[in-house]
């Protein structure tokens, strides 16, 4: 069932756990995902950067496929699909498209110029039914080649951009894209604790998923934290499962060639790991 995130993040909140956002690449990732979804009973975000967007042949053509998909495998999990860190024009593209939800990444403006673009599109949300998700401090790491620090947002700007009219709140706390560096320091759980406390029944998304250990996971979702984006994390797994099948010599055997053969092992990957995920972040049954 395809939905805005709205609904699924509020009742993520109050229930204490969190849905995951996980980055689709292509038809495999898709499927994987959703099949998951409903096999676990758990609500899903499928996350679409601008990158992914302009891979798979444009916004129209991600929609669908994910309506299809929904259709024909019977999935009746709530499913939303998702811009993952919008610019202001591919957010527009979106709406038009038939996306249900949207993230507008405005951390890179002046908070001013951040908050005038976020309130007209909390307008036009409204007006399609879309949720939306806004951004105060950057993820750091490399997304698409856009390169953020990795800084802690500034409590009295989230709740400013909270205060629009939107309907979930990334806010940088030292998370970052990617794999962390052997020496990262952690995520910051007083500036998401200030943050909370300011922002009150706010759903806050923590991007930058990929290894971050399960008790700093708990942690956050302890704290407000009801929305959690993975990306890297599976496509790890999927290249380690394929790397696997055609160092074994499989795609040279009998018809071992046969994408459908070829991509069955990496397909499976992404399915361990969103399972593994789902579990972790407390969403199975919460359909
Ligand atoms: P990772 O690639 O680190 O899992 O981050 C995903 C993300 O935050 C997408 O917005």
């Amino acid at each position: 069932m395809l939905v805005n995130a709205s609904e699924m993040l509020k009742k993520a909140k109050a229930g204490h756990y969190a849905v995951g956002q996980f980055n689709i690449n292509n038809l495999e990732w898709t499927k994987a995902i959703l099949l998951t979804a409903q096999e676990n009973n758990s609500p899903v975000i499928l996350g679409v950067s601008e990158g992914a967007g302009k891979y798979m042949a444009g916004y129209k053509t991600v929609v669908g496929m994910v309506k299809g998909m929904i259709e024909e495998l019977n999935i009746t999990v709530p499913v939303a699909l998702h811009l993952d860190h919008g610019s202001y024009e591919g957010c527009l593209k979106c709406v038009e498209a038939g996306f249900t939800s949207i993230m507008f990444d405005g951390s890179h403006y002046p908070i001013e110029e951040n908050v005038a673009k976020t309130k007209e599109l909390v307008k036009i949300c409204a007006e399609n039914n879309m949720s939306l998700e806004a951004e105060v401090g950057s993820i750091g790491g490399e997304e698409d080649g856009v390169i953020g620090m990795g800084e802690c947002a500034d409590p009295k700007e989230c709740k400013m951009v909270a205060d629009l009219g939107i309907d979930f709140l990334a806010a940088g706390i030292g998370n970052i894209h990617g794999k962390y560096p052997a020496n990262w320091q952690g995520l910051s759980f007083e500036t998401l604790d200030a943050i909370q406390q300011l922002t009150g029944d706010m759903p806050l998304v923590l991007h930058g998923g990929t290894g971050i250990p399960a008790d700093m996971i708990k942690k956050a979702i302890s704290l407000g934290v009801s929305k959690i984006n993975v990306n890297t994390e599976c496509q790890l797994s999927f290249a380690e499962a394929t790397r696997k099948y055609i160092e074994e010599g499989k795609d040279q055997q009998g018809k071992g060639y046969d994408p459908r053969k070829l991509l069955a092992p990496g397909f499976e990957a992404i399915k361990a790991t969103v399972k593994e995920k789902m579990e972790l972040f407390g969403s199975v049954n919460k359909a």
